[in-house]
């Protein structure tokens, strides 16, 4: 999944135009400009929490086109201490992207510094429309520490390559959980296929162990498959150990269960969802986000000083930032085409299934609401109790 996500020369995200109609698929950021906004919103706040400090940087992991960044910078140009004291740094694997993510910043300039291999692995510019400074990163461990640090993953996590275990049935003797394995065929026109390892594998005693830890041996037996992934887990040990040190506070926004994710690897090509393993490399690799794994993960690693927080519903999340009040404002000084796309991202945002308003065969009709689909977990420097939306 790594491979054909991020693979310096074929890789998914490397080379593609992946987002918007022209590409597989369309994210919060880009229905509406009031995502990026609330989210501005939510940082402001966090960063009041935290005393205002006169440095603050914002990292923010997988920012695809940059638009999340650029609405959350211009929404927040009239807290004027809040942008002086931003330094904006991008965790970004992606060359491509990290050119769209430049021009939506307008940073011209550009200083690369290569540690061997064929990637930068800093990158520092400077925005002139925003008048801050902006590094880029290959991971999250290069972003500079003991400065007080906001962290976004807006649809980062479910990006980070899994592992599946299933229940090995045997009529014999049980040989319980192995791991779903990728073979190759080389006989059949699409080579690639599922199987199953005979016996449990070294994954499967690493990383499935510590997962079935964190339930109850009632829960695990009505499981028969579950996927864990290790990325996701080490990326939020990090934010965990950043936030205690430094102070501050992450929010990972994502489609996810809070509770164990038995299977749901997919891929989408053309806004439409394909066979995972056809044609690598020309579709959206993803996987349901293990809210439940991460808060623990968090809670192992820095407990009592960092605290997490929900996961909640966008729905939820984003009306309690005020996306209602933003958008009647927003309508009062649009045109009637305007509102009504302003309405039809509003209802992606926060609606459950096709707008309401519309009947099937209308345009938007297939526009399907993200509302409970996507949850929201805050991760947070216990000090300053909990972040806006969120209950103690
Ligand atoms: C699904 S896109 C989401 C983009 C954006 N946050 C949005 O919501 O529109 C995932 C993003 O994470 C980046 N990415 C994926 N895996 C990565 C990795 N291992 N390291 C760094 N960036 C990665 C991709 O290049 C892309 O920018």
């Amino acid at each position: 999944m790594e491979e054909v996500l991020t693979n310096p020369s074929a890789g998914y995200y490397l080379h593609q135009e992946v987002f918007g109609a022209a590409g597989s698929f369309i994210t919060s950021p880009d229905v509406s400009q009031m995502f990026g906004e609330m989210i501005g919103i939510w940082s402001v706040s966090l960063w009041e929490q935290m005393g205002k400090p006169r440095k603050l940087q914002l990292v923010e992991l997988g920012p695809g086109r940059g638009t999340l960044m650029q609405d959350l910078l211009r929404s927040t140009l009239t807290f004027k201490d809040f942008s002086k004291a931003l330094s904006i740094h991008f965790v970004e694997c992606s060359p491509a992207l990290r050119k769209q993510q430049r021009r939506a910043l307008q940073c011209p300039s550009e200083e690369k510094k290569h540690e061997g291999g064929d990637r930068p692995a800093v990158e520092n510019s400077r925005s002139q429309r925003f008048e801050t400074n902006v590094a880029w990163y290959l991971d999250l461990k290069d972003v500079p520490r003991g400065v007080p640090t906001i962290i976004i993953a807006q649809e980062f996590f479910d990006a980070l390559p899994i592992h599946q275990f299933q229940h090995r049935l045997s009529q014999k003797t049980p040989v319980g959980w192995c791991e779903k394995l990728i073979d190759v065929d080389s006989r059949q026109a699409n080579p690639f296929r599922f199987v199953l390892s005979s016996q449990p594998t070294a994954a499967t005693l690493l990383y499935l162990k510590k997962r079935l830890n964190w339930i109850t041996a009632v829960e695990e037996e009505s499981i028969h498959h579950i996927e864990v992934c290790p990325k996701a887990l080490q990326v939020s040990q990090e934010i965990a150990k950043r936030v205690a040190e430094d102070s501050g506070g992450g929010i990972i926004i994502d489609y996810g269960k809070d509770e164990p994710v038995t299977d749901s690897f997919q891929a989408i090509r053309n806004h439409e969802f394909v066979n995972v393993l056809d044609k690598p490399g020309t579709a959206d690799l993803s996987a349901h986000v293990d809210f439940a794994a991460i808060k623990r993960m968090v809670a192992e690693t820095a407990s009592p000083t960092v605290s997490t927080y929900g996961p909640i519903f966008q729905q939820e999340f984003l009306a309690m930032l005020g996306i209602n009040v933003r958008l009647e404002a927003l309508v009062k000084d649009a045109s009637d085409e305007q509102g009504e796309k302003l309405q039809l991202g509003y209802w992606r945002l926060v609606g459950e299934g096709p707008p309401p308003w519309l009947s099937e065969g209308d345009d938007g009709y297939k526009i399907q609401g993200m509302g409970k689909h996507y949850r929201v977990l805050a991760i947070a420097d216990s000090k300053l109790g909990a972040p806006a939306c969120f209950r103690q």
